[in-house]
């Protein structure tokens, strides 16, 4: 499919718009909920402990349009074939990177997502799109599920739970290639649970280099240099 997007029309499109417009209408139910938020945070919970997956297990919580797209052009422009995916919910970002690897050619995304009943749901949707044969989800804690997977991995997603970005990471860096981008959802809501993440990247420590992207939430946008001597 060199030279086509599957974004632009048909199936991916489609079933996109569909799960876009489904999300933005939850933000009410959502706004519903955030009161017994506010009050855990008031006694000075942070908000990101407040957020379990089960209280969230309802929600999409997506990546929004802009940052699909960007994700998608990402894994086009680098020629992903293998991307991997922590956090899959019901499976918006999945579609953008399970297109990507389809037009660069062929390949796979693999997800991970904890609640199984949003990994099932993940799962039609990908077939809805038409991109269920270059996607897997996996269903459990990432850092078990991710645990064996085949190199090289071109393009990473970070969007679960944000005290594991920085485990995930460590846990995937040795199945990176030169070069794989990494990109890491909500610098700025989760702000200080991101901290550490976001100096590790940034410090080169772990082998990045790495700066923080304007765009919806804050998108950290990392490249895999390898591991520093
Ligand atoms: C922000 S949502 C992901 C949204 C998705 N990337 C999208 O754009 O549609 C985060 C998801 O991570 C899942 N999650 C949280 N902790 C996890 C873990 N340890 N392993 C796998 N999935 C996890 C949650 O259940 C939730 O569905």
């Amino acid at each position: 499919m060199a030279g086509a997007s599957s974004l632009r029309s048909g199936p991916v499109r489609e079933v996109l718009d569909r799960l876009h417009a489904e999300a933005a209408r939850q933000r009410l139910a959502f706004l519903k909920v955030v009161p017994h938020f506010a009050v855990g945070l008031l006694r000075g919970r942070r908000l990101f402990d407040l957020l379990t997956p089960e209280v969230m297990k309802d929600f999409y919580i997506p990546l929004s349009r802009e940052q699909g797209e960007f994700l998608y052009l990402t894994a086009r422009a680098i020629g992903a074939r293998r991307a991997v995916e922590f956090g899959t919910s019901f499976g918006i970002s999945t579609i953008y990177l399970g297109a990507a690897v389809r037009d660069n050619g062929g390949g796979e995304v693999i997800g991970s997502e904890i609640i199984e009943s949003k990994a099932r749901v993940a799962r039609a949707n990908l077939e809805a799109a038409g991109v269920a044969a270059h996607a897997e989800v996996r269903v459990g804690d990432a850092l078990e599920t991710l645990r064996d997977l085949s190199e090289p991995v071109d393009l990473v997603l970070l969007d679960g739970w944000k005290d594991l970005y920085l485990p995930v990471i460590e846990l995937l860096s040795p199945r990176l290639r030169p070069d794989a981008v990494v990109l890491a959802d909500n610098i700025f809501t989760f702000r200080r649970s991101l901290r550490p993440y976001v100096d590790a990247m940034q410090s080169g420590e772990l082998g990045f280099a790495s700066t923080t992207l304007h765009i919806a939430d804050g998108f950290e946008y990392s490249v895999y240099l390898g591991k520093p001597s």
